[in-house]
């Protein structure tokens, strides 16, 4: 029997100590809480997320990252935004919290609605959007169906994590009108409409303050603005302090094991610098989880992974892009697979799932290759994107007897992970080469792209057809040989602006760079907001995507309802084929806008339509939908004028217009610098003081100013130890690995960003070590050897008898 009501928690209170309490709220391990059976409690247990699941063995740690339980490795969430349909992404999480729950986890971490600030972002494809509309909307999804199972989702990396560069320490310098209107209203969709029972907070700093000890954000604005009424844990080691962690309400600590900070915590209760009330408010929200996971894995039943290998196939090809299409080169429904070239070593290893915590195990692949084996392969470059003059010449002269040529390219996986961000959008050379010289040999020759991010397409104008499928999951292969053939049509659109090169994204010059802090400067002009506010040509506009056949817009009508606005269009398939089309309602502020981006994706909705027919689309505004943040007084407000509506096929092609005036005693906002009205070049860093309304002071560190946010690689650079210490790491690692110091192994490369690259006091949580050796290394390398001798012996004491 399980417990829930309140009066059954305060008697479940009655009997802890407190010291029992402060240490319920940090795990007992890597993916466990602490077991409470004697009280009729057993330990939850919490997997990743969020493309599948990743149940790592019992003794799972932070290493072996690739070592989990055979389940369903779905489309990334760059694929699955690319469907426009929160359908989509809760189907995905549906099946994922049934196989959660039939491997006895309660808790899956996901999904991620962080904004993709940057395309070099190396975590780009496990987030969805650009856009925090469509950001929100696909998490919330995601999150509805996992829930609708029992099983809890956590909404991760609450918030602000918009970089791996320095992710356990980075500041992200960002103001208020810019975190509200972009960065946290994706969060708040999701939470808002997706009701996740917990949410993870981020590694990094918001404005100086670890989101792990930030009340304004996990009490203020999540719970007491938006009504989240569950649990907040750490990401994995992004505890900063305790007892500040308490205070701020973020509830649960992960992993366990270290007892980090929990000493600390009780002394500052004792001290009454912590608040009793806290510590409870905290218990009770790790108690409701924990009855909620033992519940929901009471009533599990057995997942179908035949069913969800088929959602995996359906939700790639829902997801898969069409970039062009130039005289109908796709599908190839005319072409027999016999006469059909496959080049490039993607066709039979394809990339299909990003590097890190979200990396599945599949209990199945179909790999392009294959799922065609009629048609012929030859390798032409090879999985890492080089090549060779002979396996040039053997492509071309494929190539050349072939009636279609496919090209299978994209990033090697060393490119794009968790952990480390991307230094370039340029595809590896080799593939660059082949997409180019098959190209000019075969009249019909079709690319299919596969990265979880953008790249330069330096031979777009070349290639016939570009079809880009991001990361597409195990059922990959059955996917793309139904796109090709037309038995599937690519439902795609594009969930993030493709730039003609990485120097056209405005946030380029400052972005991840040498500097602790990461500077916001670009403000609410993030992603097609700057584009088309700053009239920057791009290779190919958000929400962009061909299709197999063609729609019309037409009739736009404007009505006023009780609490907002119904806005309705015309949509009617023109073409040939049945296909489904995404119209795109934007909304234009008044023409003397002040400091506002051009236009804002404000709805969406996504209709498949027989040929010839016809379809009414209704969308719906509210009061927030035209309005901007003033932080001077801390509420939404709408400008005054006349705003336009724009319906159409993706952000620089909306054939419908309507406007609606709009008569408030609010003015446009004000730019703080002159860029801020007019986006051109780079905001300098004394316009972004204006944005920001004060002085950014860089943090400085060196030997006697290491602190806990300090971190191995960092302290290196001055202390013997952290040099041995990184050795070491290097050589543990290694050994985990392919056994060699080798940074072109993206799991390498990625576990010493998470550990060498990761804050002193995450290292001492994610060890899970109850003794201060990492502390004591600090000392040590701040020049205080003997303190931190003496401080590497001590034993982090057990509290759990204290009252
Ligand atoms: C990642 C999280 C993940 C956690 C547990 C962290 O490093 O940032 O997304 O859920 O590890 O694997």
């Amino acid at each position: 029997m399980t417990r829930h009501t309140e009066q059954e928690m305060d008697a479940l209170l009655s009997t802890m100590t407190t010291g029992e309490k402060i240490e319920l709220c940090s795990g007992a391990d890597f993916w466990h809480t602490k077991d409470l059976s004697a009280r009729g409690i057993p330990a939850a247990t919490l997997s990743d997320g969020p493309s599948g699941l990743r149940r790592q063995p019992e003794e799972g740690d932070m290493l072996g990252i690739n070592e989990s339980v055979p389940a369903t490795c779905f489309p990334a969430a760059v694929t699955t935004a690319a469907s426009f349909d929160p359908t989509v992404t809760e189907r995905v999480g549906r099946a994922i919290g049934e196989e959660a729950l039939a491997q006895g986890v309660g808790v899956v971490l996901g999904p991620g609605a962080n904004i993709k600030r940057s395309p070099l972002c190396g975590r780009s494809f496990e987030y969805f959007s650009e856009d925090p509309l469509l950001s929100g909307e696909m998490a919330a999804g995601w999150i509805r169906g996992l829930e609708a199972t029992g099983a809890q989702a956590s909404l991760k990396h609450f918030a602000c994590n918009n970089q791996e560069y320095e992710r356990f320490s980075s500041d992200s310098l960002v103001d208020e009108r810019t975190l509200r209107e972009i960065y946290l209203a994706s969060f708040e969709r999701a939470v808002r409409s997706g009701h996740p029972s917990t949410v993870m907070s981020a590694y990094n700093l918001i404005n100086g303050t670890h989101c792990s000890s930030n009340r304004w954000l996990l009490t203020h604005v999540l719970r007491d603005e938006w009504g989240f009424d569950g649990m907040v844990v750490t990401d994995w080691g992004g505890m900063s302090e305790r007892s500040e962690g308490f205070a701020a309400g973020c509830d649960l600590m992960m992993p366990g094991g270290s007892a980090y900070g929990e000493a600390e915590a009780l002394a500052a209760l004792r001290a009454g610098t912590l608040d009793e009330r806290d510590v409870n408010a905290s218990t009770r929200r790790v108690l409701h989880m924990m009855t909620r996971a033992q519940d929901a894995v009471a009533h599990a039943g057995e997942a179908d992974m035949a069913e969800h290998h088929r959602i995996a196939v359906e939700v790639a090809e829902a997801g898969a892009v069409l970039m062009r299409n130039e005289g109908g080169a796709l599908p190839l429904a005319d072409v027999a697979l016999d006469r059909i070239v496959l080049i490039g070593d993607m066709a039979r290893a394809p990339r299909y799932q990003g590097t890190g915590s979200s990396h599945i195990n599949p209990w199945k692949l179909i790999t392009p290759a294959d799922a065609m084996p009629e048609a012929r392969f030859v390798q032409g470059c090879r999985e890492d994107g080089s090549t060779s003059e002979e396996l040039l010449a053997a492509a071309i002269e494929a190539a050349r007897g072939a009636e279609a040529a496919v090209v299978f390219a994209g990033l090697p996986a060393r490119d794009e992970s968790e952990g480390f961000d991307r230094s370039t959008l340029e595809l590896p050379e080799g593939m660059n080469r082949l997409v180019e010289a098959v190209a000019a040999v075969n009249p019909r020759t079709i690319v299919v792209l596969m990265c979880g991010g953008v790249v330069e397409m330096p031979w777009f104008e070349q290639a016939h057809a570009v079809l880009y499928l991001g990361l597409a999951g195990q059922g990959v292969g059955e996917a793309v040989r139904a796109l090709l053939l037309g038995q599937a049509e690519p439902g795609g659109r594009l969930a993030e602006t493709w730039p003609l090169s990485i120097a056209d994204c405005v946030c380029t010059p400052y972005y991840a760079g040498e500097r602790r802090d990461a500077q916001y400067r670009e403000g609410v002009y993030v992603g097609y907001r700057y584009y088309a506010s700053a009239g920057v040509e791009v290779r190919l506009p958000f929400g962009f995507g061909l299709g197999y056949t063609e729609f019309a817009y037409r009739d736009i009508t404007v009505e006023r309802t009780g609490s907002g606005w119904k806005v309705r269009a015309t949509l009617a398939n023109v073409g040939s084929r049945a296909g489904s089309e995404t119209a795109q309602l934007y909304v234009a502020p008044p023409a003397a806008r002040g400091y506002r981006p051009a236009r804002e994706l404000r709805g969406f909705s996504r209709v498949r339509l027989e040929p010839g027919e016809e379809a009414a689309v209704e969308l719906e505004l509210e009061e927030r939908d035209f309005a901007v943040w003033d932080a001077s007084c801390g509420a939404w407000a709408v400008p005054s004028g006349t705003y336009t509506l724009l319906i159409g096929r993706n952000c620089a092609d909306t054939p419908l217009a309507a406007t609606l005036d709009l008569e408030t005693n609010t003015a446009a906002p004000a730019p703080p610098a002159r860029w801020y009205k007019q986006p051109e070049g780079t905001p300098t860093q004394a316009d972004f003081e204006a944005l920001l309304g004060r002085r950014v002071i860089e943090r400085v560190t060196g030997k006697g100013l290491y602190t806990r946010d300090s971190t191995v690689a960092e302290m290196s650079k001055t202390s013997l130890i952290m040099r041995l210490v990184y050795k070491a790491m290097e050589w543990a690692i290694a050994r985990r690995c392919d056994g060699k110091v080798n940074y072109d192994n993206p799991e390498f490369r990625m576990q010493m960003a998470s550990s060498a690259g990761a804050s002193i006091s995450s290292m001492r949580i994610n060890a899970m070590l109850r003794a201060y050796v990492f502390e004591g290394m600090l000392e040590m390398a701040n020049g205080h050897v003997l303190r931190g001798l003496r401080l590497m012996m001590r034993r982090v004491p057990r509290i759990s008898g204290e009252r």
